[in-house]
């Protein structure tokens, strides 16, 4: 290493204080309430093309699209495809981020080149620059002030939404973004602690007793989240036996195995049809 390199990286190393992108990540809250403000065309297009450029693409092939929805009456249809999730309806706009290898099979045909990307794994590569786009634009958003949700519903909706946006084959939405100008101010949500996901050299798998120990604040803390909504969602965990954590997570209310496992097979189905899986 060079003395320069070696200082860099002294530097580095010492560093406590956060770097520019620090306090940006910790102001992110998914944001639920929005206010019916618009966001300015151009400004928009300027964080896109940003986000655009500045996520990382596999081969730089670009297999993505992003569907922008505005209008009133379109999103109210998303709004029904995305389990009727209020803010939908109340953000100005809602951004479907698709893996796309249509485009670039157009592409490879008029060249006279071989085809390829009609696979799982071509599924893989562009539904990971997908994600690596979306998250980029949420991050450019959030640091022009606005406020963003992810929509996971989008994985249970795919083909609808798919029809409903009229994608080409080859081409599936992976996620989708409401974007709007926050009308609330929650709390930051705590994570697990860094000792439960981050491993030096190889896996170290945790004991039972360390596995207590790095869901604790978890539990307590997203426990008394969900105890303090409304009094139907109480009953409705009473009467499906929920009394922790733990058992909230897989109860029908929220990832119910059975509809996991019928929407996995809904998907394999998808994929067949449009050319993700020969
Ligand atoms: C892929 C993905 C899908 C999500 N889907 C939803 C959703 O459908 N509805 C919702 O209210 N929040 C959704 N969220 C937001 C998470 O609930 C949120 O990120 C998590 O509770 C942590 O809170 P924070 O983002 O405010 O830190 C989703 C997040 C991700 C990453």
């Amino acid at each position: 290493m060079t003395g320069s390199g070696a200082s860099r990286h002294a530097s580095h190393r010492l560093m406590t204080t956060p770097t520019a992108l620090s306090p940006l990540l910790q102001r992110h809250r998914s944001i639920r309430r929005y206010k019916s403000e618009p966001i300015d065309p151009a400004l928009l297009d300027a964080v896109l093309q940003y986000a655009f450029a500045g996520a990382s693409s596999s081969g730089n092939l670009n297999m993505v699209s992003v569907v922008r929805t505005r209008d009133a009456e379109r999103k109210r249809r998303l709004y029904e495809l995305h389990f009727e999730q209020d803010m939908v309806l109340q953000a100005p706009l809602v951004l479907t981020f698709c893996a796309d290898t249509w485009r670039t099979r157009q592409w490879l045909q008029r060249r006279d080149a071989r085809l390829n990307f009609d696979n799982l794994l071509a599924w893989h590569v562009a539904s990971f620059d997908a994600i690596i786009v979306a998250q980029t634009t949420a991050l450019a958003l959030e640091a022009e002030g606005l406020g963003i949700c992810y929509m996971g519903t989008t994985l249970h909706a795919m083909r609808e939404i798919a029809d409903f946006l009229e994608l080409p084959p080859n081409c599936l939405p992976a996620t989708s973004l409401v974007v709007g100008w926050p009308d609330e101010a929650p709390a930051q949500r705590d994570r697990l602690p860094m000792a439960a996901w981050c491993h030096d050299e190889t896996y170290q798998r945790p004991s039972g007793e360390q596995i207590d120990a790095q869901f604790h604040d978890r539990e307590v803390k997203g426990w008394a989240r969900y105890q303090s909504l409304h009094e139907g969602f109480l009953a409705r965990m009473a009467e499906l036996g929920v009394d922790s954590l733990a058992k909230f997570y897989t109860c029908d209310l929220k990832y119910a195995p059975k509809r996991f496992r019928e929407d996995s097979e809904k998907l394999r189905v998808l994929f067949e049809e449009r050319g993700f899986l020969p």
